[in-house]
Order: structure tokens, then C-alpha cells, then sequence
């Protein structure tokens, strides 16, 4: 048991929202030796406790970059972290646009992408944090360079079952957070074409995803756990000891200046690029400009001008952030797409098949291709996109349960894809267990919940001019009247026949 508390915030153990620049005292007991406070696991003061055992630290001022104390005597440790509060939403009754960007045409079209992370982590097997999280000794996770060799690496394989699914772009990890480079990097050795495969993966996969006519993009790692200029509490050291090692401004300038020299690489030689995926400021860091977010996006603009940049180079989104073209949520259908500074952004979630995004050979716990379909049609219901990874495994193949999951969004795909492909929100609320996409005057109503019985539209009488089931081809009968009527006058009554999660009504609007 843990004899430090935070006496002054008895709210300990419980998610707590703050403000910025509010203010938490910090109080310790039972301290048996000097206490010292640590404030985003950076030592701040330190004290001798009085004869009680007892610390009062000066206060913290919260600005939003802090995230965490901790306070630490002798072998005893106690912490505390906290979220803040919304930053922006709408006020009541207020409907904000959406932001004009002629560089996202395409991608609110496309809908529905690939992710895939592949790299060295491929080996140990164990999802690609798994070299943060200590699955092997840092010089032996290293070493891994000397035996990948994914032999059975095909890619017009993948770019075939992602064309299938309805996939309509690629988002591949050229480099994760250990630093691997999964392309001929001119600036590191610790890269695919150092391995005994040789080949620069990437290259290949962009020409064989182009082919198919996929668009291309590109996922790129900031922090670099292998690189003594990135110090924080989010690396192997970090996790393992709870301290980071001295900040040291050539060190971390020189990690500046591999990540501009890499973005520069891969924005000049592997053709054009669609869109560029950077992965993440850490909590820790979220004050600070850490990775020079206008020369990254400078190098962007200047090199492809009509490229995509996500979300990622700013841990804050609103307030001095540059206007990201779009907005990347994880594992989730948000209810609403992001506000920032007063108008709805372009956005795309990212989800797992299974629990992790690189290859885990434990981990069979692999959601049903219902589940994806209906966080596919829920995200295009609320104007988003969703981004759907795969992990390869060491050889270069598809886990079987991935292949799988493809082949039965394909199935879908090539019944229902019109509910999908080119289509948004609708301005009609769905009934239960439903959620709507909309591309003009074809309306679709795409059942999450198979329906008990007949299906209740608001709004939607008088208007609609024909209902087909795309799994049948049939129509799908509306009436007017049922005994004991409890319709509302703008209420649309269908009775549709074994509805089955998945399945797509399209609902033609006779003009509105
Ligand atoms: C997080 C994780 C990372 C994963 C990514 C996908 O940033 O650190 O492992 O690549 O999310 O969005």
C-alpha cells in the first residue's frame, strides 16, 4: 500500500476534469525520506518531510501541457492524472458547415480505406508496441534487421482483397515508434533493404495498390524509440523505469532533422502521394511544438501540393494548431464530427480488426464483419470515413482471420456499396436500430438491429417513391395502416421481410 497521498485532492483515484490554468496543491503524508514531485515526469522540487512524515509542495499550475504529478519517497510512489474539459461544441439549436477543402473531395468519396502496420515487430508477435513494452532485450529486438525476411510478401495480393472490400485508398506504416524503416531510407540503416529480404516493401506495395487504382498514403511515426534525441515518458526506458533520460537540444535537433529528411524522402520518390498519416505528439509533450509542425507541413505542401496532412502533429487540436485537412479519431464511431474553431471537419476513424494494430499471434479476438459493417455505415452516417487495419505477420501474408473478414466485406461490398461509396449524412433521423447514409435523392437505410416487425421512417411519408432491399432486389412494401395505429402523421411505415443485420433498403426520395 502506497503511504503518499495527495491530501488536497481527495479526488484521487477518480477521473478528474480540470481547467486550464487552474491550480492543485500538493500535499504528501507518510513520507519516511525526502520527497520529491515530478510533474509530466519531470522532477520539479523536493523536500524533507516534517516530523509527521508530512510535505506540502508549492502549487502546480495546470497549463494544458501537464497531465500528470507524482510524488515519490524513498520506495514509495503515488500519482495522479486527469483529462480536461471539452474544448468546443456547438451551442444549442446551432448547426454548423462543414469546412471547404478542395483537397478532400476524393476522400469524403472514398469512404472506406486499409490501414496496414507492418515492420519489424512482425516478429516478436506481439502487436507493434511490443518492443516498448519489453518483449525482448533492446539489443536483441534490434538485431531482428538480420532475420526478416517476408519471403511470401505479395502485395497485388492485398491491393486485390482491399479493392474488393470496397477500399478505396491504402495507409501503410513506412516507419513506426521503433524507428524501423519499412523503405530504402538514405538517412538510417535500420531499414528494410538492410535485411536479408532487401527490398524496399514500400515501393512495391504503392505500385501494386496504384495499379488497382487505390489512392495511396502513407503513415509516419514522430516519436523514434531508437533515436537518443526523442526523451519521454512513452518509450521503452520510460515505461519500464517511470523516468526519462536529459533533454538535450542537439539531440533533439538532430531527431528534427531525420523526420523532415524522411517526410522529404517519401514525398519525392515513391510518386504521388495522397496522403500523409503522422503519428502522434505524446501527452507529455502536448505544450510543445516538438517536431516543428510548419516545416513538416511545409515540406508537405511544397513537395505535393495536393497531399493530405492529418491531425497528429498537435496533441491539442484547437487554439494555435494549424488547420489540418483532416481529423483521425481511434477505435470509435464519434458521435459528431470534430468543431474546430467554429466548422465541422473532415475526419476518419481507425479500428482494429482484432485488438492490435501490428501482427499479435495471440490475439484471435477478431470483430465480425456485422460489427465492421455497421461502424463503416455509421461513420459515413455521420460524415466520416473509416480506416480499417490489418496486421501482416513476419512472412508477409494477411492473418487468416483478416483474409476472412475481407472476403465478407467484399460479399457486402458488392451488394450494398452504393450505401457507402460516394455517400454522407442525411438531414432524416433514422428509426431504431438503423443508421442513414444519403447520396442525392437516393436515401439508404442501413439496418444495424434486425427490425421485430415493420419499420417506422419520420419524415418520410408521402416522399418516398420506391423501397428495395439490395440483397433481394425486391421491393420492400410500405402501408399505411396497421390496427391499432400509432403513427404519427410524418411517419412512413415499412414492412419489410427477414431483415438480417447488414442488409440495405434503399429508399428513392420522390423530391423534397
Ligand atoms: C497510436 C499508437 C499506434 C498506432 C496508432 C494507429 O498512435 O501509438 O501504435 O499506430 O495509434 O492510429
Amino acid at each position: 500500500m502506497n503511504a503518499i497521498l495527495f491530501a488536497t485532492l481527495a479526488l484521487l483515484g477518480k477521473e478528474i476534469v480540470l481547467q486550464p490554468a487552474d491550480t492543485v496543491d500538493v500535499a504528501a503524508t507518510g513520507c519516511t525520506s525526502e520527497a520529491v514531485l515530478y510533474v509530466n515526469g519531470f522532477r520539479s522540487a523536493s523536500a524533507q518531510p516534517a516530523a509527521d512524515g508530512s510535505v506540502v509542495f508549492p502549487s502546480v499550475r495546470l497549463h494544458r501541457g501537464v497531465t500528470d504529478i507524482r510524488v515519490e519517497s524513498g520506495a514509495e510512489s503515488d500519482s495522479l492524472s486527469w483529462r480536461y474539459g471539452e474544448t468546443e461544441s456547438e451551442a444549442p439549436g446551432e448547426s454548423p458547415a462543414w469546412r471547404e477543402n478542395p483537397r478532400d473531395a476524393w476522400f469524403r468519396d472514398a469512404r472506406f480505406g486499409l490501414f496496414i502496420h507492418w515492420g519489424i515487430y512482425s516478429i516478436p508477435a506481439k502487436g507493434e508496441w511490443g518492443f516498448a513494452r519489453g518483449v525482448m532485450p533492446p539489443d536483441e529486438y534490434k538485431a531482428l534487421v538480420k532475420s526478416f525476411n517476408p519471403t511470401n510478401y505479395n502485395p497485388a495480393v492485398w491491393a486485390r482483397l482491399a479493392k474488393a472490400a470496397g477500399m478505396k485508398y491504402v495507409v501503410f506504416t513506412t516507419r513506426h515508434h521503433d524507428g524501423f524503416c519499412m523503405f530504402d531510407s538514405h538517412f538510417t540503416d535500420y531499414k528494410i533493404t538492410n535485411t536479408p529480404y532487401g527490398k524496399d516493401v514500400l515501393k512495391m506495395l504503392v505500385d501494386a495498390f496504384r495499379a488497382e487504382g487505390l489512392r495511396i498514403g502513407f503513415y509516419h511515426s514522430l516519436p523514434d524509440w531508437t533515436h537518443d534525441g526523442y526523451v519521454d515518458l512513452e518509450t521503452p526506458e520510460g515505461i519500464r523505469t517511470g523516468k526519462c533520460g536529459a533533454y538535450d537540444p542537439k539531440r533533439h535537433a538532430a531527431l528534427r532533422e531525420l523526420v523532415r529528411n524522411h517526410v522529404n524522402q517519401l514525398t519525392t520518390e515513391y510518386g504521388k502521394v495522397d496522403l500523409m498519416f503522422f503519428d502522434y505528439v505524446s501527452k507529455y509533450k502536448a505544450e510543445e511544438d516538438y517536431f516543428d509542425r510548419a516545416a513538416l507541413i511545409g515540406i508537405c505542401r511544397r513537395n505535393q501540393p495536393d497531399m493530405l496532412v492529418n491531425d497528429r502533429l498537435s496533441y491539442f487540436k484547437d487554439g494555435d494548431a494549424p488547420d489540418y485537412d483532416y481529423y483521425t479519431p481511434e477505435v470509435a464511431v464519434p458521435n459528431r464530427p470534430p468543431l474546430v474553431r467554429g466548422t465541422l471537419r473532415t475526419w476518419e476513424t481507425c479500428a482494429t480488426m482484432n485488438d492490435h494494430w501490428g501482427y499479435a499471434k495471440d490475439d484471435h479476438d477478431f470483430k465480425r464483419v456485422e460489427t465492421i459493417v455497421a461502424g463503416l455505415v455509421g461513420c459515413v452516417s455521420r460524415g466520416g470515413n473509416l480506416l480499417l487495419n490489418v496486421g501482416p505477420t513476419e512472412l508477409g501474408e494477411f492473418p487468416p482471420e483478416s483474409i476472412a473478414c475481407l472476403r465478407g466485406l467484399a460479399d457486402w461490398f458488392a451488394v450494398n456499396g452504393e450505401a457507402v461509396a460516394g455517400c454522407g449524412p442525411s438531414e432524416y433521423t433514422p428509426p431504431f436500430g438503423c443508421a442513414y447514409t444519403q447520396k442525392g435523392d437516393a436515401l439508404y437505410l442501413n439496418v444495424l438491429v434486425p427490425p421485430m416487425g415493420d419499420v417506422l421512417l419520420p419524415g418520410l411519408r408521402g416522399k418516398v417513391r420506391s423501397a428495395t432491399l439490395l440483397r433481394t432486389g425486391e421491393a420492400v412494401p410500405q402501408t399505411h395502416f396497421w390496427g391499432f395505429e400509432t403513427l404519427r402523421p410524418d411517419e412512413l411505415r415499412l414492412h419489410p421481410q427477414g431483415l438480417v443485420a447488414g442488409d440495405v433498403v434503399k429508399l428513392e426520395l420522390s423530391g423534397r
